[in-house]
């Protein structure tokens, strides 16, 4: 046996099976970027979510099923489910798969990491039957897998704070730095204009080059959101809600963006923006009564455009992917 097989058969992971050999998980949305953190920042939301179950294989396979007849690919290595499992049992000592049937809620191009919630909801549920032998880094870096699936490339900003719950900042993918960023107890308003931005596109349009001044003004803004959020400090919050390298070019994509920022502002919010890649758009508020009248504000603006929109009025998910049986 040469060395680096060795190595290899050595970092192999026992599982320790739980007895149920089944399980059911609620696989939450999440928003990624937080407006000026392109990459860097995510945040678990308490609604929609995706239900998945997953059952136990002893052969190394994974299965995928699509309940409810959705249209999801099913090759597993072309499903944002399906490709961090493979990863996952691949780096175990034994013959073990899964099936993965998902319930799909989170409409796919919604902006609210859909596919995430696919890849996160498979690896925590899949390392509960295998008895946690696996880390949350672990569990991050397989979910990965999924979004380059997904958009083409490996992005940890929904996968991170979908499987750690809260406010997430990724310092670093390679290798793997993520900080579990501490925050008040915000309200979230969401509205997903019914269009579908794909990811690979609304990456493929941006600048590859930033202005200095530009990245200055961003990085000033990410430090004030992380403080803002580390200290309860609204009104910091608020002002460091604030895009100046992304936003720019991806709002034109999204029919009504302006005019969302404007009203839900005047409306109480303390600010936002599009979530993730959008076309989704989210505004973070102090209190229930202000994310409703921000919501309301919202639906006013697509009903004028006339186009078809839905709004969820939720708050910050602290425990991320939530097993409910098994
Ligand atoms: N950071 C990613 C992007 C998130 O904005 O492309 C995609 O949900």
């Amino acid at each position: 046996m040469d060395l680096a097989h060795h190595l290899t058969e050595n970092k192999k992971i026992k599982p320790n099976y739980s007895a149920a050999g089944y399980v059911k998980v609620l696989a939450p949305a999440t928003v990624a970027n937080l407006v000026c953190g392109f990459d860097v920042l995510g945040m678990c939301l308490n609604e929609p979510n995706d239900l998945m179950e997953v059952k136990l294989l002893n052969e190394k396979k994974v299965i995928i099923l699509s309940a409810d007849g959705y249209p999801l690919p099913l090759d597993p290595a072309q499903n944002t489910a399906g490709a961090p499992l493979i990863e996952m049992i691949n780096e175990l000592d034994t013959p073990t798969g899964f099936e993965v049937t998902i319930h799909k809620r989170i409409k796919p191009g919604s902006g609210i990491g859909s596919s995430a919630a696919s890849a996160a909801g498979a690896v925590v549920a899949a390392n509960h039957l295998l008895g946690n032998v696996f880390s949350n880094k672990d569990l991050v870096r397989f979910a990965m897998f999924g979004e380059k699936v997904a958009s083409g490339v490996k992005h940890a900003d929904n996968v991170a704070p979908c499987i750690y719950g809260g406010i997430t900042l990724i310092r670093s993918i390679h290798p793997l730095d993520i900080i579990s960023i501490s925050s008040p107890d915000l309200f979230v308003t969401i509205v997903h204009p019914q269009i579908e931005v794909r990811t690979k596109d609304a990456r493929q349009i941006l600048r590859k080059e930033v202005l200095l001044k530009d990245a200055i003004r961003q990085w000033g803004n990410i430090a004030g959101l992380v403080a803002g959020f580390m200290q309860s400090d609204l009104d910091l919050i608020g002002r460091s809600l604030e895009d100046v390298i992304i936003e720019p070019v991806r709002s034109i994509l999204i029919p009504g963006f302006d005019e969302v920022k404007i009203k839900c502002k005047e409306a109480g919010a303390l600010g936002g923006g599009i979530s993730g890649s959008g076309p989704s758009l989210f505004m973070l508020s102090r209190d229930e009564a202000t994310a409703k009248n921000v919501q309301t504000a919202m639906q006013d603006i697509y009903k004028q455009i006339g186009l078809e929109f839905n709004t969820y009025v939720t708050t910050i998910n602290q425990k991320g992917v939530k097993i409910i049986e098994g």
